[in-house]
């Protein structure tokens, strides 16, 4: 078999350590680096036994694998420390002294990390416990069908990375769930914790209201960025002590238009995004932006509107102290079918009569 890309043994061009993709197989073959593979898979094979390499680097590369090789540990962790690879496959035996899932050790510092898989022709309870200890991605035993070798390879591949994306998703969650509402108490300070205990109000509110799965993880993400517009708004306004005057009234209402449009790269959250956008709207139609009544706010940003006025009553502002629960109770019944929809301003204020506050006790486990 020949390789698409070999290339007949040029030096290297950076002057670096010595590698086995210079090493020539026992079929005489070089192997080429992998810049030349841009597009495909690369695997490292490491065997002290040049038959064993040669068997798998074709099963490897008739699967359209990249394939490196290497005959030693050193040799290996060298390679590693030059190139990235999708997927380590070594021998559990390497020589007389070393073990070929030390590599382990070397491929878990990688960024992102490489998994590995092991393979031997002598399982051994000790080898096996051994590999488990270094973090081996799998442990395969010789002699090998090629097809569940390859399948083996693809899913440990699938796995690295699903697990790799995993991860970026939920650095990127942290910094949409912490970051950007510290960023937003930041810029209002009078609000510390409110849209963390809007969160907590909203899912208690909508899984009493029988709200879907779905709709209170958007809920929920709404919740906690319903003020995010505020960015938008000028700090003298935001700090300003006394009450606001008509001009600067008017500039805070740009907010929830302001968080609509700070949002609108989030294609997949368009109900997130337009129960922000109606977090100030009212029942009666008297709210903003959009004078929007009734129904046209969907369940969910009905549920957003109270719980975020809910969090204003029971807590303590600059301006005034936290109500007690007798006076938010009037409130809410006041204000049933007005500023609120009727049916949850009421139930809310039964159940605050009847629970106090724990009708808003939040389920943790549902939080992000
Ligand atoms: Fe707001």
């Amino acid at each position: 078999m020949r390789l698409p890309h070999a290339d007949g043994g040029r030096p290297n061009p950076a002057g670096e350590a010595p590698t086995s993709d210079r090493v020539s197989s026992r079929a005489g073959m070089e192997v080429s680096p992998p810049t030349q593979w841009p597009n495909r898979q690369r695997i490292l094979l490491v065997d002290d036994e040049p038959d064993g390499l040669h068997g798998l680097r074709q099963v490897l590369e008739a699967a359209d694998y990249a394939v490196s090789v290497a005959t030693s540990l050193r040799q290996a962790v060298a390679l590693m420390r030059q190139q990235q690879f999708q997927l380590v496959l070594t021998d559990l035996y390497l020589g007389t002294t070393d073990l070929g899932s030390q590599i382990a050790e070397v491929a878990r510092e990688r960024r992102p990390c490489t998994p590995v898989i092991v393979f031997t022709g002598r399982p051994t309870f000790d080898g096996a416990q051994e590999a488990l200890r270094k973090h081996v991605a799998d442990i395969v035993v010789k002699p090998f069908d090629p097809n569940n070798l390859l399948a083996t390879c693809r899913r440990v591949i699938t796995e690295t990375e699903l697990a790799r994306r995993n991860q970026e998703l939920a650095s990127a969650n942290q910094v949409l769930t912490s970051v950007l509402p510290r960023t937003i108490e930041m810029k209002d300070p009078t609000t510390s914790g409110h849209a963390a205990r809007v969160v907590g109000y909203t899912d208690a509110l909508a899984c009493r209201c029988g709200v879907g799965a779905e709709d209170r993880a958007s809920l929920r993400l709404a919740a906690l960025l319903h003020d995010i517009g505020k960015i938008g708004v000028p700090d003298h306004i935001l700090t300003k002590p006394g009450p606001l005057t008509a001009d600067e009234m008017e500039v805070v209402k740009r907010h929830p238009a302001m968080g609509y449009e700070v949002l609108s790269d989030l294609a997949d959250h368009a109900d997130m995004r337009n129960w922000v956008y109606q977090h100030h709207e009212r029942w009666d139609g008297k709210g903003y932006p959009n004078g929007l009544r009734g129904e046209e706010v969907q369940l969910p940003g009905r549920i957003l509107v109270l719980a975020e006025v809910y969090d204003a009553l029971a807590e303590p502002r600059s301006y005034k102290p936290a109500w007690p629960i007798p006076k938010i109770v009037a409130l809410f019944r006041d204000q049933a079918g007005r500023q609120f929809d009727p049916t949850l301003a009421n139930m809310v204020a039964d159940g605050l009569d009847r629970m106090g506050y724990r009708f808003f006790a939040a389920n943790p486990g549902m939080l992000f």
